[in-house]
Order: structure tokens, then sequence, then C-alpha cells
């Protein structure tokens, strides 16, 4: 059993990485993000009170994702948790630290995905989801085999969110510069910090990130 940390600006492609390791290695992906939209999406009264905060790109608050984070990580996981958008913060870092000691877990690795800002606009506006089975794809570069029909589901339900435009791109770059990058100092400090290039294909990436799991 292993638990990581994907670390990245928005678009580096930690969900696409996360949904991979799920299969290939039964791990549990914990994403905060798509916690937050399934929340907004059903409508409880957190879902509506964080729904504008996203959509502008900016983060919402580490009591919020710290309580989602809690309710799952009691549970355990077969193969490992891989959190996925969690932490953005150092307070959301220090947090899920406390919760894995009180839970007897331990933090294997950290996997900064590295990429750089003129990739990321085309990832995120060209990104289109399975609403039914949370697939990730792209207009380019992961087109579904038979236009508008998910892969994996069968699903016609495909979805851009609401928060992959340029403006909205752009509060949150801002948000990872200044809340969520320190957390790479931090892990390296730990020793507990490796780095992919997320530039490379989606496969050598998924390499990379292996070499890295095999070697905790
Ligand atoms: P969240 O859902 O976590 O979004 P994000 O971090 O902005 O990350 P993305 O999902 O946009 O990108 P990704 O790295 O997963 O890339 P993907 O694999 O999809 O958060 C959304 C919002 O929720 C936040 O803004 C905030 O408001 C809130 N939130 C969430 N967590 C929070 C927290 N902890 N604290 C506070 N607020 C929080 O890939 C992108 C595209 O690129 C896809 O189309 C994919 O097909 C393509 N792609 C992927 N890899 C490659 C590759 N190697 N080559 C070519 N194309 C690729």
């Amino acid at each position: 059993m292993v638990n990581i940390i994907l670390l990245g600006p928005p678009g580096a492609g930690k969900g696409t990485q996360a949904k991979r390791l799920v299969d290939e290695r039964a791990m549990v992906q914990l994403s905060t993000g798509d916690m937050l939209r399934e929340a907004k999406s059903s409508g409880t009264e957190m879902g509506r009170r964080v729904a504008d905060v996203m959509a502008r790109g900016q983060l919402v608050t580490d009591d919020i994702v710290i309580g989602l984070i809690e309710e799952k990580i009691g549970q355990g996981a077969g193969g490992g948790f891989i959190f996925d958008g969690f932490p953005r913060t150092l307070k959301q870092a220090d947090a899920l630290a406390a919760l894995l000691q009180k839970t007897g877990q331990t933090l294997d690795a950290v996997v900064e995905m590295q990429v750089d800002d003129a990739a990321l606009v085309a990832r995120i506006t060209g990104r289109f989801t399975c609403g039914k089975c949370g697939e990730v794809y792209h207009d380019k570069t992961r087109p579904t085999k038979v236009s508008g029909t998910c892969d994996v589901c069968g699903s016609h339900d495909l979805k851009r969110r609401a928060d992959d435009n340029e403006d909205a791109l752009k509060t949150r770059l801002m948000e990872y510069y200044k809340k969520t990058s320190p957390l790479i100092g931090y892990y390296y400090a730990k020793n507990q910090l490796s780095t992919v290039d997320g530039l490379a294909e989606m496969d050598s990436v998924a390499a990379a990130i292996s070499k890295i799991l095999d070697k905790t």
C-alpha cells in the first residue's frame, strides 16, 4: 500500500494520471476538486457556498477541504490513496500529516508534475470529461474514439467545466503560485519530493510515476 500526492498546477495532468493509477494499482483517488463539484451538482448547502469561488478559480477554505479528506481517510484504501489536488496550502499539508499519523498511515511520495504555463492554457481549454464515469478527454490530445460517446462507459454526457476558461485559469494559476507552490519546498525539505516531466506524453508520464512508486 502506497499513499501519494500528485502536485502540480491546473492542467498538469493530475487527474489523468490518478485515474490510471486507480486502474493499474487499485489505488483510491481522492480529488478534492471532484468532491466539491459533486457537492455542487447534488445541491448541498456547502456545494452552493463554494460554487462561485470555484467558478472564479479561487481556492475554497482550508476547513472545508480538510473536512472532506478527513471523512475519507479513515476508511482506508487497499492499494493506497492518491491525493489529487490536495493539499494546496501549507495548512492543508500540516492537516494531512496529522490525519495520516492519527490513522496510522504514512505519506510515501509526493510527485511534482512540472509543466509550463503556455501548455496549460491549451490543455485546460480543450478538456472535457464524462459526466457519468469521470473519464478525462481532450479535443486534440485525447479525443473520444466515437465523437460524443465516452470510450469507457458509453455515456453521451460529456461536459466542460465552468472554470475551464482563460480568465478563471489566470486566477487558478495565481492561486497555485501564491498558495500551493510553497509545498514544493515543504516536501523537498521533508525528503519526500520527486519530480516528473508533465509535458511528456501521457504514457511516459505514467511510466515515470510508476518508477517512483516502485522505489517506495
Ligand atoms: P481541481 O479539480 O483540483 O482542478 P485543478 O487543480 O485546477 O486541476 P485540473 O483538474 O484542472 O487539472 P489536472 O492536473 O487534473 O489535469 P487533467 O488530468 O484534467 O480544482 C478545481 C477547483 O476546486 C479549484 O480551483 C478550487 O476552487 C477548488 N479546490 C479543489 N481542491 C482544493 C483544495 N485542496 N483547496 C482549496 N480549493 C480546492 O488534464 C488536463 C487536460 O490535459 C485534459 O484534457 C487531459 O486529457 C490533458 N492531458 C493530461 N496529461 C496530458 C499529457 N501528458 N499530454 C497531453 N495532454 C494531457
